[in-house]
């Protein structure tokens, strides 16, 4: 989505600050894990997160977020994206009910700094459709950080997750990709989910950015609905989405900055 295209290299202090901002999200996201069963209305677990976000000295950095002329600001602190929507999807009166799948997408800063992953959660029982996806989706996000290491390009970390999806046939969706982050939520280098391996920007120290496969069960066609936001599949099966956020430091380490930790815990899952 980024429209400067210079990679902004960070050093290892603004690492540091932006791990700040992640582990807020990490932690905001184990609030909103708590709240991801049947009966919970959209809007209600938007607003538990703004407020813890604010209660720690943080700001939602997508309210109020506008990519450019044209656009309506968006108007919430999560995108939360239910069953066939992709991304972007507007936290609403939408009550959850068990079978759903939505991914909770969370940005925002502390002290200027942007931290932003997020997650897909099942709803009670789900399909083996839907389970599957979820289950594939984020396995393609492990497989793609493998890659996300000095001396390759980010390319390889595109085709990574590309070549893993292959034998499902999934839509991977085309017009939407990971980032580069820091200061601005969208920075380059973009990091599409497809592609050619070997090229694209070299991975190195100072790097950092957000690696996010989205992913559909059936076409990798979109359509939007005239919110100006919200992005589904064209044929309604359902979409997964998982994103982690990684830094490459001085020293040439790769740093998962994100962490579903606290999500994973809400949710009692040990690992
Ligand atoms: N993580 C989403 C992204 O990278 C956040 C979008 S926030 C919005 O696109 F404001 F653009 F909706
Ligand atoms: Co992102």
């Amino acid at each position: 989505m980024g429209i400067l295209r210079r990679v902004h290299l960070k050093t290892d202090s603004e690492i540091e600050l932006i791990k700040k901002s992640s582990l807020l999200v990490g932690k905001t996201l184990g609030e909103v894990a708590k709240l991801m069963k049947p009966g919970v209305p959209l809007y209600y677990i938007d607003r538990v997160a703004e407020d813890f976000i604010r209660d720690n000295h943080g700001i939602p950095s997508c309210k109020g977020y506008c990519p450019g002329r044209g656009y309506v600001p968006y108007p919430a602190t999560l995108c939360l994206s239910v069953n066939d929507v992709i991304v972007h999807g507007i936290p609403n009166g939408y009550v959850l009910k068990e079978g759903d799948i939505v991914t909770a997408d969370c940005v925002a800063s502390v002290g200027g700094w942007h931290g932003d992953f997020a997650y897909t959660f099942a709803i009670g029982e789900v399909s083996e459709e839907k389970r599957l996806l979820m289950e594939r989706t984020k396995a393609s996000l492990y497989e793609a950080l493998k890659f996300a290491v000095v001396g390759k390009r980010i390319g390889d970390v595109s085709h990574a997750v590309e070549s893993y999806l292959k034998p499902y046939r999934y839509g991977i969706i085309r017009e939407l990709c990971g980032h580069g982050i820091g200061r601005s939520m969208h920075e380059a280098p973009d990091v599409p989910n497809y592609g050619p391996a070997g090229q694209g920007e070299m991975i190195r120290p100072g790097m950092v950015f957000c690696i996010e496969p989205m992913i559909a069960a059936g076409t990798h066609k979109i359509k939007e609905d005239n919110d100006g936001w919200t992005i589904r599949t064209a044929d309604g099966k359902p979409a997964a989405h998982y994103e982690h956020q990684v830094a490459i430091n001085s020293k040439g380490q790769t740093e998962v900055i994100s962490t579903y930790q606290y999500i994973e815990e809400a949710l009692g899952m040990n690992n």
